[in-house]
């Protein structure tokens, strides 16, 4: 899994934390801790008159790549963020490519555009930050908060102990300061433009057969408009290779209606929540198996080819091969 690289710090507030020993101010820390891109970007965009000044303060910031940005040192950084015509040259000549690998959620035009922009920049940044003080062990399953766009921020707690915020996963401690809580998380949070049914519908090179099918099994009404679900969702291929069933199916809606509900889950469960040998109850009443081995995950005998597709109200993870519960 690809989580490694990109180093986000979630930040929390306001001065209301007991016992702190650390008086250092959020922005301070990211400063020290080296968070340079994230520093330069809050200062660049104004957050810092938040994230700076202990008697304003209320935050909750994430961000940025300590790994990805090592090789800039600071005060280049804040000074690009402060001049987006230098900032916009640097990430399109040999900066753009580092910084896309490390944030796989973050096209590389959408970092350009961020960068040439400050209002959409500041509005991402305040994606990451909760007029709240968060202390992750006492977040639990489902609990959800605001930041500061007024969006949802979904936890998730998974028996395995990983706890994720819309699907970053939380790093290391909770850093403690004079306004705030630092969490490190390991993506971007941004605020998903659709829900499971749009995206299906709107990605039609891979879905077109799983479009079809969730309209006809009537699956497709509740993917857009309730949740939070899981949908294991097989790309065309996988229908192709079974045409005499799907045949079939199409003829027999009770049938296809349990074949359907047999691939979406109620709850919201990022690859990093599925452990080997966890049993996944499907809407269909029957269970799903995931196996976690080298050759990565899968679902019964489907292997997960993409993971973790943020919607609104759920995840989907796209699959190889249609699965069919074993009748009872
Ligand atoms: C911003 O960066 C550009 C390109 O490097 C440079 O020409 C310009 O003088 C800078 N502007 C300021 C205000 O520093
Ligand atoms: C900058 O971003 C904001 C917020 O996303 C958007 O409304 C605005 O149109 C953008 N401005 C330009 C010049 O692209
Ligand atoms: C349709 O499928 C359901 C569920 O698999 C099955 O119980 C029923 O017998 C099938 N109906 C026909 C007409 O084959």
């Amino acid at each position: 899994m690809m989580v490694l690289l990109t180093l986000m710090a979630a930040v929390i507030s306001p001065l209301t934390v007991l016992g702190q020993q650390d008086t250092r101010t959020i922005l301070q820390f990211l400063k020290d801790e080296g968070l340079t891109t994230l520093s330069g970007f809050v200062v660049g965009t104004g957050l810092d008159k938040t994230l700076g000044d202990v008697k304003v303060l209320q935050g909750h910031v994430v961000d940025q790549v300590k790994a990805c940005s090592a090789k800039l040192p600071s005060n280049m950084l804040i000074g690009l963020a402060t001049n987006s015509t230098a900032l916009k040259e640097v990430l399109q000549g040999h900066v753009v490519d580092q910084v896309s690998v490390c944030s796989a959620k973050l096209p590389s035009n959408m970092l350009i555009g961020l960068a040439t922009n400050s209002t959409a920049l500041k509005q991402v940044l305040q994606g990451h930050v909760v007029d709240q003080i968060v202390l992750s062990q006492y977040v639990r399953d489902k609990d959800t908060k605001k930041n500061f766009n007024g969006e949802t921020l979904s936890f998730k707690v998974y028996d395995n102990g990983v706890k994720t915020i819309n699907g970053a996963v939380l790093v290391g401690i909770d850093h403690s300061l004079a306004n705030g809580v630092v969490h490190m998380i390991d993506d971007v949070l941004l605020e998903p433009d659709s829900n499971i049914g749009e995206y299906i519908a709107q990605h039609e090179t891979d879905f077109q057969d799983l479009f079809g099918l969730l309209v006809l099994g009537r699956l497709f009404g509740p993917l857009e408009t309730t949740g939070p679900y899981t949908l294991f969702a097989p790309v065309d291929q996988a229908f192709e290779s079974i045409k005499d069933t799907v045949t079939q199916l199409i003829n027999n809606r009770t049938a296809l209606s349990d074949v359907l509900k047999y691939h979406v889950v109620a709850d919201t469960y990022w690859s990093e929540g599925l452990t080997d040998g966890m049993k996944l109850p499907t809407l269909n009443g029957a269970d799903l198996t995931i196996s976690v081995g080298l050759d990565g995950v899968k679902v019964d005998n489907a292997k997960v080819i993409q993971a973790d597709i943020p919607t609104s109200n759920g995840v989907i993870h796209v699959v190889d091969t249609v699965v069919v519960p074993s009748s009872p």
